[in-house]
């Protein structure tokens, strides 16, 4: 058997993508799978947490958890965190959030009259910075996918933020990333980094649980 560290912990964990609506049958989106977010639900579930899911539109069965809140926009997704995030211990955000939703939906079909049609778009509330601003607040995991240099955006991002810890994945690579069945890793934290080499994401999720019940637990004297 497993040794279950987190008996008794609760985690909380953002996966997939979002949708925001431009009309009744219209929204933007990103080519998140959701494997990363869900292959680390269900690690953490093997460690003996309470998982509470929420997630955006996968085309994938959700791992058996304690919760799982199936949501469409950046908006929903930040209701359903709010409203668990203060008994979690962690929280793990895995979401490929848009940064931006269109200022208005158009209630009906918008009709192809136009040569050109502009569609204004507003920013998104940052669900990790928010919960990372909380006090008291859970122990905060953010990743950072980023098309060139990794370790300063992730650096930056981990301190702009306020995380106590970032995994950083190159994206737009020939291999890993979105809507990938491999990824690698940098993780960094105040007190150091690890670096997991090109893996599937399950097998790459498990490590980085061990990692991050690591820093957890030698973080907090909870
Ligand atoms: O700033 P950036 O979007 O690159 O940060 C990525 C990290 O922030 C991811 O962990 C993602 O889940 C989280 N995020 C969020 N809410 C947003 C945007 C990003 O939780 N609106």
């Amino acid at each position: 058997d497993r040794p279950r560290p987190l008996h008794g912990r609760r985690v909380l964990v953002t996966a997939g993508p979002t949708r925001e609506a431009i009309d009744p049958v219209r929204f933007i989106g990103n080519r998140s799978s959701g494997r990363m977010g869900f292959a680390l639900a269900e690690a953490f579930g093997a460690r003996g947490a309470d998982v509470i899911l929420v997630t955006g539109p996968v085309a994938r069965p959700a791992p058996a958890v304690a919760e799982l809140v199936q949501v469409e926009t950046a908006l929903e997704m930040d209701a359903a965190v709010m409203a668990r995030v203060a008994d979690a211990d962690i929280f793990v955000a895995a979401a490929a959030v848009a940064d931006y939703r269109p200022a208005e939906v158009a209630a009906d079909k918008i009709k192809k009259q136009m040569d050109e049609l502009v569609i204004r778009l507003v920013k998104n509330p940052d669900i990790l910075a928010r919960v990372a601003a909380r006090r008291p607040r859970p122990f905060v995991v953010g990743f950072a996918a980023e098309t060139s240099q990794l370790e300063q955006h992730a650096v930056a991002k981990l301190h702009g933020k306020g995380l106590d810890m970032i995994a950083a994945n190159q994206v737009g690579a020939e291999e890993g990333g979105f809507d990938a069945a491999d990824n690698a890793l940098l993780v960094l934290w105040a007190g150091g980094q690890h670096s997991f080499p090109l893996m599937p994401k399950p097998q790459l999720a498990d490590r980085l649980v061990d990692l991050i019940v690591e820093r957890y637990l030698a973080s907090t004297p909870r």
